[in-house]
């Protein structure tokens, strides 16, 4: 080693060793007689002090060094004098006097301060990423995905769970998304597809008599990208054999619960993770990844409203559309401003408006809210018995904000979802260090897909309906539950699984449902099929996303910090310029031929 201890590993216990350090120059500090550096590497970092005393030959090559320069340095570790201790600094009762330095590598000036923790235009970032990563928020983060993916590891491998790698270059497995394709050259105008996830190699696992198998396993799918996605990310997939929906979901708690404790204790976990079914969650809270930090639950009003005087109201019902609403605690007093901006995010999720009524109160000794005292347009058109039914069962309280949609039910829910992430966050409920977990479960087996008019899997083709609703698969496939379940937590999904079909004919209708014609499906799919004949067992699992399960215990709102060297908004990776063009000859070798029209 060019090295004998780590910069951040020093202390009051080393006092008087002597060492040799390498590093980079993290800030240096030239007070002319003396020379101070603080040196880093990926340990932490140490004060180093030139002084001519020592080393006159040491200053001056010293006094060339400039940031981020990689040098070493022999010296002793002494006690810092009284008064000049560090306390932001882990070795700040030390320093390192130093009687010799070498420059293993001067360095150009960075693009942006890597030794100060401030905004740096994205693009810049992740062109010179191998310096961003340098920094301390960075390096944190990978150092914190690494004891992730390590307790992982570990608490499955106890759990008598073994990993298996299955391939990158794969058939088409279908996830919702596009697939990236890679040209077979030796089979021409053939095409493997990069794995949306390993959802059909893990099963065959199952059919291979693994009983319990898991990997840290990257996915591709060509989707369009979010904080929250990128084009290639990892999943911990995993699958058992001979289980039902609770095994996979206990599982699944205890792993987080422990990770939680591990390697984030100071942050505090709703334990046991509540267990709501779909129906419940968008009756409640509007969306299948609720936040559960804080309440401000949702309240269907359509029974209130079908008979009342106020048009939106009654209009809505009468298209067969609900009204529901949320109260905002407080808001009373907010401003046209404030509700024009509600207004609009509801808006944006395609309400044709926003109902809401400013909770004013009666003067003093007055009863009960009249519409002279709640403030907006509903309340001219409300009598005032339906004023206060309303009211009361929002639970309004004098100084509250009561916030109503009307509408079509998947927008009125859209919208109120929305609004209520927006209040819990206007209103401080969203604790950064709470982990509200919970567990969606029984999804509908399949939707109706307005744009492609055909029946679309919730989860994925291989999910299994529940068993007493599989007589309605062909009746109103609609009404049939789905044996999947998602893993939320603070308004974000985390993880999806399901128990698996692992009969070849049920598969076969599953398919038939969903459109593909007999030749398609044995052409995509026809090794599942035959796999299933040959003594498949009853299986199923989960595949929680490792990049969001570590944004979230980082603290980070986009995955892209928690990647060492993640894609850009339109999946370009700035830094090697790729996807780029390719030489002609290689296109011929692969029987391509690019047109850009
Ligand atoms: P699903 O498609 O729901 O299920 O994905 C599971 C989890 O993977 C993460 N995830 C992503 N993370 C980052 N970028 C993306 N583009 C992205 N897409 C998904 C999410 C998500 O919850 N084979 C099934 C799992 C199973 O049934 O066992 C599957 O892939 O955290």
């Amino acid at each position: 080693m060019l090295k004998t201890r780590d910069c951040g590993d020093l202390g009051i216990e080393d006092l008087g060793r002597d060492v040799v350090l390498a590093g980079w120059v993290h800030r240096r500090r030239d007070h002319g007689s003396l020379i101070f550096i603080d040196l880093r590497d990926s340990s932490g970092l140490v004060q180093v002090v030139l002084n001519p005393s020592e080393s006159s030959e040491a200053h001056s090559i010293g006094a060339e060094f400039r940031n981020e320069w990689v040098v070493r340095v022999w010296g002793k570790v002494s006690r810092r004098p009284e008064g000049t201790e560090n306390r932001d600094m882990a070795t700040g009762d030390i320093e390192v006097t130093v009687h010799k330095v070498e420059v293993l590598n001067p360095s150009k000036t960075p693009p942006f301060y890597i030794n100060e923790e401030v905004e740096v235009d994205e693009a810049l970032r992740l062109k010179y990423r191998y310096l961003d990563l340098r920094r301390a928020r960075l390096q944190r983060n990978l150092a914190l995905r690494h004891r992730v993916v390590k307790y992982i590891r570990d608490y499955l491998d106890a759990e008598g769970f073994i990993e298996i790698e299955t391939p990158i270059l794969i058939k088409s497995t279908p996830e919702g998304a596009r697939d990236y394709l890679v040209p077979s050259r030796v089979h021409p105008g053939s095409f493997y597809a990069l794995p949306q996830s390993p959802q059909q190699l893990k099963q065959l696992l199952m059919v291979a008599g693994f009983e319990k198998y898991f990997q840290i396993a990257r996915c591709f799918r060509d989707e369009d990208l979010r904080a929250d996605r990128q084009p290639e990310f990892t999943q911990l997939d995993l699958e058992m054999s001979f289980v039902d929906e609770d095994d996979v979901l206990d599982l699944s708690e205890g792993l987080f619960i422990g990770l939680v404790e591990a390697v984030t204790p100071s942050k505090q976990i709703i334990k046991p993770f509540p267990r709501l079914s779909y129906a419940e969650v968008m009756d409640r809270y509007g969306t299948d990844k609720p936040d559960l930090r804080f309440g401000l639950e949702l309240q269907d009003l359509s029974d209130l409203a079908k008979g009342s005087g106020f048009k939106v109201f009654s209009s809505a019902i009468e298209e067969g559309g609900v009204v529901k609403g949320m109260r905002a605690p407080g808001c009373g007093g907010y401003t046209r401003k404030q509700l024009d901006d509600l207004t609009e995010l509801a808006k944006a999720r395609g309400a044709r408006g926003l109902v809401t009524l400013a909770l004013e109160g009666a003067a003093n000794g007055a009863e009960g809210f009249t519409p002279d005292n709640v403030r907006g347009i509903a309340s001219r058109h409300l009598s005032g018995e339906q004023l206060n039914e309303l009211i009361a069962r929002m639970e309004g309280q004098k100084g509250d904000l009561l916030l109503l949609v009307a509408g079509p039910r998947k927008i009125v829910n859209a919208a109120l979802a929305a609004l209520r992430n927006e209040m819990g966050s206007r209103l401080g409920l969203c604790d950064p260090n709470l982990l509200a977990f919970l567990f969606v479960v029984d999804f509908p087996l399949v939707e109706w897909g307005e744009e492609t008019g055909r029946w679309e899997p919730t989860h994925h083709p291989f999910t299994s309906p529940k068993e007493d609703d599989i007589p309605m698969l062909d009746k109103d496939p609609g009404s049939v539950l789905a044996r999947c379940y998602d893993m939320v937590c603070n308004g974000q999904e985390l993880s999806s699984g399901s128990i698996r079909i692992h009969d070849r004919q049920l598969q076969e209708r599953i398919f038939k449902l969903l459109g593909y014609d007999e030749d398609e499906a044995q052409a995509r799919f026809g090794h599942l099929l035959e796999a299933f004949e040959y003594g498949a067992p009853p299986h199923g699992g989960i595949a929680p996303g490792i990049d969001r399960v570590v944004a979230l215990l980082a603290g980070e709102e986009s995955i892209r910090e928690v990647i060492a060297f993640p894609k850009n908004q339109s999946a370009i990776d700035v830094m090697t310029g790729a996807p780029s063009p390719v030489a002609p000859e290689q296109l011929k070798e692969l029987h391509l031929r690019v047109t850009l029209d």
